[in-house]
Order: structure tokens, then C-alpha cells, then sequence
């Protein structure tokens, strides 16, 4: 198979450097993105469609990381794009909303299980954001529990006090329980009783280099009757896993009710808007929560959401990532298996995490990453990947030649460490 070279990428990179902070900044770009070695990897896309990207060197790839969630459907979906099409005739940004906010806010009421009302915005960040000060308006206390290793943005304070910006005071009111530890949880909210306003967690854990985690049985039900318990509101990140796993919220999938919900990755095949959705009791809290964008109710990416979670739920689409995630990965664990490597499959199938087991730095994971992307294949080393239901059967053989191909590669010319020029 031939392996693929980057030169218009890494020319575009030089210029990048010159006017862009860091070229490529955040999860797309090289430092965020864990590209390593850096000359395995393309940086700069030209166009996509379905569940390929095409880079500026004109290679192909098969897309695991799906703009890290947003291509749920497959790039440029016909539907969801001639929603917007039709849409940006009659106009976009304008100074007032359409009827189609409306339409969308009941799709969303009926389409997530908890939802009694819906709340729209451009980033994930946006709606982690309003839900704890939802949660501030709405309880009148001040501290919010994380997960350790949880991801919820970039605001302040879902970040590290002594990282570049973050002062103390930004994570002041944080106080942080291990995913799953529910007894952890439950002394936290014994020691800081009337004063926690919010917990935050993702329904499952899917940190980026660690193996991810389903919830222990029973924990969601214990959360949420300790939540209620305790006047604490519970507001779940369905950021990254939102309709992958279940179109009626991951609550749902995992058997609870959360009070807040925020979606934002899936809910439009890749056009830019996010959404809360929250429980009657909290309504007024949200109403009174100041809180608004330039973009937000803008309505081309409404239209596309309409289109989107539509055809979503038609096609029952958190079914067809699941099996199509079984077979894939359960291919990627075989073809290791006969070069050696034990590859660990976790989290869920159609958004799952693997790491070669018994390697030290990832040292042999990252050489077998990096020897697919130069076969065509897209993945990241460190963070969970991607299904799209655009991804056919044909797509996934190919994926498992490439895998098959990629670790007698890694067996052959070792791992990373060993690797001249690398
Ligand atoms: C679980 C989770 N929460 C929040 C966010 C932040 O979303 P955004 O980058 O759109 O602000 C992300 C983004 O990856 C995420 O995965």
C-alpha cells in the first residue's frame, strides 16, 4: 500500500506560523491533535464528503474523528444541506429569529426524553456554561462538582488553576469526584452541604489517553436520587456523546433523568449550533440567566438541526454507529491479535477509545496510529474516535486491510522511540 506524503501541508503550515498563534491552534491542529510524529499526519483538509476528507496533497481519508463528533450523518448530507441552501435564500442572521426556532425547540422537546424546554447556541462550551449558572439562579449556591479528567470547554473554569490565563479564583468554587465513585460523591455533598449548585458529568467517562468508562450499574439512579436528595441540579455534558448513543438524550440510554442536558457536536451535522435543554422546574432560573451571542439564533444552522435531528431519528442513527462501531472494532482487535498486539478496545462502539496494551508512552500505539493516517485511515492516538453513518461495509474492510498492514509495519520497524526521522 502506498504511504502518503504532505508537502502542500506543511507549506501551508509555515505560512500559518507566521500569522496564526500556534499555526493550527486548539484540537484540530498539531500540539491539541497529538500528531505524532507530526509528518505521519495531514494539516490542512480541502473538502470532504460522507465519511471521507480529501487533504491539500489531494490524499483520501477515511475520517474516524468526524470533526471530532459533528459528522454524525456523513459530510455534506444532502438533506441537512439543502435545509440550509433553502434557508440562507430567505436569509440568516437577522434581527429577528424565524418560526423554524420554534419548530426546533419543540423537535427538541420531543425528541429528548427530559426536555420540557430547549435553549440554543453556537459552542458546547456556551451550554456547560449556562447550565451552572442556570444552576447558580436557580439553587443560590455557588460550587459546581466535575468528574477528574472531565472536558466541559475551554471557559475558565473548566480549566486548571496555574495553566496559561486561569487564576485560583476562576476554579475557586470547583470541587472534583472520580467518575463512577459514587460514596465520593456523596461525602462531597455531606462536607459542602447548601452549597453546591450543580453536578457535571459526562454519562459516561471518555477522557482522552486513558481507557474510557461505562457507568458502574446503578450509579445514575444512585446519582439522581442523591441529586434530587440534596437540591443539587444535575446537568449532564451530552456534548460529545449527544444521539450517538441514544436520540433521546444518554440519560435516557443509561435509564435516568437529568435536570439539564447540553448538546451540541451531532445536533447538526457539522453546522454551528449547540443546545441546553432543561427540566420545567428550572424554566424561570434559565429565563433570568443573561445570556445570549451575536450568532445564536441565526437560521440557517437552525434549519440544519431541524433536518438533522429528523433524519437522525428516522434512521435510528445511534443504532446504526453502534453496529457499525461492533464490527469495526471488534476487526481492529483481531487483525492486532495476529501481529501480537493486544489492542484495547473501551467506551462505546460507535464513539470507542483503544490503546495497545503493555506499551509504555503509547510508544507502539502511536507508531501504529501514525502508520494508518500515512495508509489512508484517520485516527488520533489519544482521544476516543468517531462513527459516522455515512461509513459502508467497504469502508470498513478497507479500514482493517490498513490496521492489518499498519501493525505488521509497527512489528516490523518498532515503535516510535525506535524510529529515525520520526
Ligand atoms: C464533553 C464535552 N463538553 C464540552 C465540550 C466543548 O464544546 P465546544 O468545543 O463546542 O465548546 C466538548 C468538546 O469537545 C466536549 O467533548
Amino acid at each position: 500500500m502506498k504511504t502518503y506524503t504532505y508537502p502542500k501541508s506543511a507549506e501551508l503550515f509555515a505560512r500559518a506560523a507566521k500569522v496564526i498563534p500556534g499555526g493550527v491552534y486548539g484540537h484540530l491542529g498539531p500540539a491539541e491533535g497529538c500528531f505524532m510524529p507530526v509528518q505521519a499526519y495531514p494539516l490542512f483538509s480541502s473538502r470532504a464528503e460522507g465519511a471521507y476528507f480529501w487533504d491539500v496533497d489531494g490524499n483520501r481519508f477515511i475520517d474516524y474523528m468526524c470533526a471530532y463528533g459533528p459528522n454524525i450523518l456523513g459530510y455534506n448530507d444532502p438533506d441537512v444541506d439543502a435545509a440550509v441552501q433553502a434557508q440562507l435564500k430567505d436569509g440568516n442572521c437577522v434581527s429577528f429569529p424565524t418560526a423554524k426556532l420554534v419548530d426546533l425547540g419543540e423537535l427538541m422537546v420531543d425528541t429528548v426524553d427530559m426536555a420540557d424546554w430547549a435553549f440554543f447556541a453556537k459552542n458546547g462550551g456556551d451550554t456547560t456554561m449556562f447550565s451552572l449558572m442556570i444552576a447558580r439562579a436557580a439553587t443560590g449556591r455557588k460550587k459546581v462538582v466535575l468528574t477528574k479528567g472531565g472536558y466541559h470547554g475551554v471557559a475558565p473554569w473548566t480549566q486548571k488553576a496555574g495553566h496559561p490565563g486561569i487564576t485560583p479564583e476562576d476554579v475557586a468554587n470547583n470541587l472534583y469526584v472520580d467518575f463512577g465513585d459514587f460514596e465520593g460523591l456523596e461525602r462531597l455533598f455531606a462536607e459542602h452541604r447548601g452549597e453546591i449548585a450543580c453536578f457535571m458529568s459526562t454519562p459516561y467517562y471518555h477522557p482522552v489517553f486513558d481507557d474510557n468508562r461505562l457507568p458502574p450499574d446503578g450509579y445514575w439512579k444512585k446519582v439522581r436520587e442523591l441529586c434530587t436528595r440534596e437540591g443539587v441540579v444535575l446537568a449532564i455534558d451530552d456534548v460529545r456523546c449527544g444521539f450517538r448513543l441514544d436520540v433521546r438524550g444518554s440519560d435516557a440510554h443509561y435509564g435516568f433523568e437529568a435536570d439539564l442536558e447540553c448538546f451540541c457536536k451531532a445536533l447538526a451535522n457539522g453546522w454551528n449550533i449547540s443546545a441546553v435543554c432543561g427540566k420545567d422546574w428550572l424554566r424561570e432560573a434559565a429565563g433570568s440567566v443573561m445570556y445570549t451571542g451575536s450568532y445564536w439564533l441565526s437560521a440557517a444552522p437552525i434549519a440544519a438541526a431541524i433536518a438533522c435531528v429528523g433524519k437522525m431519528r428516522k434512521m435510528d442513527v445511534a443504532k446504526v454507529c453502534t453496529e457499525k462501531g461492533r464490527k469495526l472494532t471488534s476487526g481492529l482487535a483481531e487483525a492486532g491479535k495476529r501481529h501480537g498486539f493486544d489492542l484495547k478496545i473501551s467506551g462505546e462502539p460507535a464513539m470507542w477509545f483503544m490503546r495497545i496494551t503493555d506499551d509504555p508512552n503509547m510508544d507502539h500505539h502511536q507508531a501504529w496510529v501514525a502508520e494508518c493516517v500515512r495508509r489512508g485511515v484517520f485516527f488520533t492516538n489519544h482521544h476516543n474516535l468517531f462513527i459516522n453513518a455515512a461509513l459502508t461495509d467497504a469502508d470498513i474492510a478497507f479500514t482493517l486491510d490498513v490496521a492489518d498492514e499498519a501493525f505488521a509495519a509497527v512489528k516490523k520497524d518498532g515503535p516510535l522511540s525506535a524510529r529515525k526521522g520520526w
